[in-house]
């Protein structure tokens, strides 16, 4: 070890914590993920199953047009959609033609169109029968212009439903693709499940994945996959042969035809074909241990739920889905499994019972599912939830309920600021390592830019440490069809023709290909001192900030508590978005106490009072009726986004008088509404490291990971490594770098061999940047 000079000494002789599956995906459909993304069906709406349900404006002939490329429309007596006698009874609809001239009709698929490529093998197939003679379907692959690039004729020849299938080479390639079906004259047809896939999906999966999706995901090599979501999950009714009904996976493993079209919650339809043998099958594809997630007999969304005495069906739902994946095919569900084609288990050993569950009610209803999980499988690891937020009182219940249940691990989720994960680096040095763990089901910081995914990088930097009370860590979301935005920041971007990693997915590839085994021991000497966060002062304007709601507030008073003064402020009114400022500052230490009426405006919102504003970019927030009001929450605006502090359930009533109280006394807020504290937090406070650094090794070799948050460059010895060749890994980019379809790869990386002798490396780590030395070179 060179005098003075910072060093890390590893110790490969001391191992800690085992990582176990730490590093994994989360995959929901939102953002049309699945629908228009993963699933490689290139059709929209093949089964004519679109409707207002699932958003207001869609209809049974969404996505469809006439040859003239306008939309198509019903007209009486030639082309009707009909449920009568339909091809099966869970997807009822289907289109009738009953036609004298030639009809054709045309399909555009998602975004701009249908992605065809030169040379390459389409399956169509269709479900028909006719009424009197035999009809010919003749089936081309078009541009927009109505061009056409491949084509073949089949005859529905049967009165019955029938499948048919056609098999299409294009001639040119085109994203703006249709694909076209000329019904021949005097035709009385009827025509469902009208389907066009790519040969090539993903491993040669029928009914299967994007294979550049899919090949994007594997290149993770993530060690779990989380799924189907998310809030899809658990919104929606309770009996599974609603349309709107919450996610019940017994409706996605039936023949892709009889899979119920649901309202997904995302606002679009959800067709299941991409359902849970498909996911069980991905995830073994992309070699990711499978995590679902069950709804739990309640919603949080619509604040309803199965009666205590009548959860069962959805206990059995998690009984059966283990039976699904596990059980020998001479099981009633393993046999599920194998007629699927899979007779072998899928090694299912993680279960999540909820999805950011809030309010006694679940917890209420999750030891049953626990109870009963456990006594059929003991070894089953099952995940109790903890809200939407990273504290507060469902945050508490969540774990509280865990370590009552003996949870074996916790669903956490927060999606905050860079700032906010650098002051929380330690969050999980104090938790319990005997108790249940912590799973980061859903994180991320605001943004896909560098800057971003450095925090994500010391984020996981923390988690590894803590790898003993961590188990399982996931970014949320996984995909986004740029054209369907529902959420983002999101891992993975991509249109109906390219795809493109985030620079976010830059680092997570980074930490899930190189996890390592377990940790290993190591050791810091003259490092740098650590540079405070700034610091995010409570000192500015007191504001009301309207948030659809009407609000009367009047006994407004403002105390200063270093000078224990009291000034009265003014009654007024807020509506809509309106502002209305109250104070143009604070000291930093005072109590606000005011009463509040909502007077009028949406059901469904509150009212905000904002303190400490400096400008929109930097503020607080004490939101009351957050969310659809189902919240008490303060939150903090800085740098790249907001930040959620802690939050509570609570709700504002119309034309109820609240008495308030919010005192800040330095970093420590508490809010309480009629006597009773709601919130009470500390603003995040800490340090940005000199570097943030684990170690773990694998197979004898070592990995010493590095991160620099910092915008100078930081060189340090590293000692203790295995001698011989090692290799290096760096990613380096200016914090405002972010990846598009234009710049896909805007991060520098490289990958250096270097000799490692006397067990010593001097290693540099840019400004703003990540070095993994990994030695040998090999994992
Ligand atoms: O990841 C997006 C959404 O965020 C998830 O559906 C939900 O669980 C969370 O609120």
């Amino acid at each position: 070890m060179t005098e003075n000079v910072p060093t890390i000494t590893v110790h490969p002789d001391q191992p800690g914590a085992d990582l176990g599956d730490l590093y994994g995906i989360f995959f929901e459909d939102l953002n049309h993920a699945a629908d228009g993304g993963l699933y490689a069906e290139m059709v929209q709406n093949r089964s004519f199953e679109f409707c207002m349900v699932d958003n207001p404006e869609y209809h049974a002939l969404t996505a469809w047009e006439t040859a003239q490329g306008t939309p198509l429309q019903p007209t009486p007596l030639t082309l009707r959609v009909l449920s009568d006698a339909p091809l099966n009874p869970t997807n009822q609809h289907y289109l009738q033609v009953d036609t004298h001239e030639p009809l054709t009709i045309r399909n555009h698929g998602y975004n701009q169109g249908m992605y065809f490529q030169n040379g390459a093998v389409y399956n169509f197939s269709v479900f028909a029968r006719k009424l009197y003679a035999p009809v010919t379907l003749t089936i081309a692959l078009t541009d927009e212009t109505g061009q056409v690039l491949a084509s073949g004729e089949t005859v529905i020849a049967a009165n019955d439903w029938r499948q048919y299938r056609v098999s299409l080479v294009s001639q040119a390639t085109t994203t703006t693709g249709r694909l076209q079906v000329t019904i021949s004259g005097n035709a009385h047809v009827s025509l469902d499940m009208i389907s066009l896939f790519p040969k090539d999906t993903f491993k040669g999966r029928a009914n299967g994945v994007r294979k550049d999706l899919g090949e994007k995901l594997a290149a993770l090599q993530p060690k779990f996959m989380r799924f189907p979501g998310g809030c899809l999950v658990h919104d929606g009714s309770l009996d599974p042969r609603d349309r709107d009904a919450s996610y019940r996976w017994k409706n996605s493993i039936g023949p892709v035809e009889a899979r119920p079209a649901r309202r997904n919650s995302w606002g679009y339809n959800q067709t299941l074909g991409l359902g849970y043998f498909e996911l069980f099958q991905l995830a073994e594809d992309i070699g990711a241990t499978p995590l679902p997630v069950l709804p739990g007999g309640w919603d949080p969304h619509h604040q309803w739920g199965a009666p205590l005495a009548e959860l069962q069906p959805f206990i059995d739902d998690a009984l059966d889905l283990i039976e699904f994946a596990n059980g020998a095919p001479d099981t009633e569900w393993g046999a599920q499994r194998a007629a699927r084609g899979h007779p072998a288990s899928f090694n299912l050993r993680y279960i999540a019972i909820g999805n950011e569950e809030v309010g006694q009610a679940f917890f209420d209803r999750y030891p049953q599912f626990h109870a009963k999980i456990k006594a059929r499988y003991p070894d089953m690891k099952i995940i109790n939830s903890a809200g939407p937020f990273a504290a507060g009182s469902e945050f508490d219940r969540g774990w509280t309920s865990a370590r009552k249940q003996h949870s074996d691990l916790v669903d956490e989720h927060y999606y905050c600021t860079p700032n906010w994960f650098l002051a929380n680096q330690h969050r999980y040095d104090t938790y319990d390592a005997h108790g249940p763990k912590a799973f980061l089901g859903e994180y991320a910081s605001w943004g896909n830019h560098w800057g971003n995914a450095l925090a994500e990088a010391s984020c996981m930097i923390g988690l590894e440490r803590n790898a003993d009370k961590v188990g399982l860590a996931c970014y949320a979301p996984l995909l986004c069809n740029t054209d369907y935005r529902n959420w983002a920041p999101d891992l993975i971007w991509f249109n109906q023709h390219q795809v493109y990693g985030s620079v976010n997915y830059d680092v997570q590839k980074l930490f899930m290909n190189w996890q390592g085994q377990h940790n290993i021991a190591h050791t810091e000497t003259n490092m740098p001192a650590a540079t405070p966060l700034p610091a995010a002062p409570t000192t500015g304007a007191v504001r009301w900030q309207g948030d659809g709601a009407d609000v009367a507030y009047s006994n407004m008073a403002y105390t200063d508590l270093l000078t224990e003064t009291t000034q009265h402020l003014a009654d007024g009114t807020v509506k809509e978005q309106d502002r209305a400022e109250v104070l143009a500052k604070t000291s930093g230490y005072f109590r606000l106490t005011f009463d509040f009426v909502k007077t009028g405006g949406r059901p469904d919102k509150g009212v905000h009072l904002d303190f400490g504003v400096a400008d929109e970019q930097h503020k607080f927030s004490w939101v009351l009726g957050g969310w659809q009001n189902q919240d008490a929450l303060i939150s903090q605006d800085d740098e790249g986004g907001n930040s959620c502090l802690t939050q509570s359930i609570w709700h504002v009533e119309p034309n109820m008088p609240y008495h308030c109280e919010l005192t800040v006394d330095g970093d420590h807020i508490t809010g309480k509404i009629n006597g009773h504290v709601f919130n009470d937090i500390r603003i995040p406070s800490g340090e940005i490291a000199p570097l943030y650094i684990n170690a773990t090794s694998i197979a004898g070799h070592v990995i010493v990971k590095l991160v620099n948050v910092q915008a100078a460059a930081q060189t340090v010895e590293v000692t203790g490594l295995p001698d011989g060749e090692a290799l290096v890994l760096t990613q380096h980019a200016d914090p405002t770098a972010q990846n598009s379809f234009a710049h896909p790869d805007t991060v520098t990386k490289a990958e250096t061999p270097l000799g490692v002798v006397n067990h010593t490396a001097s290693i540099t780590v840019l400004a703003y940047g990540i070095v993994f030395v990994v030695s040998r070179g090999e994992k």
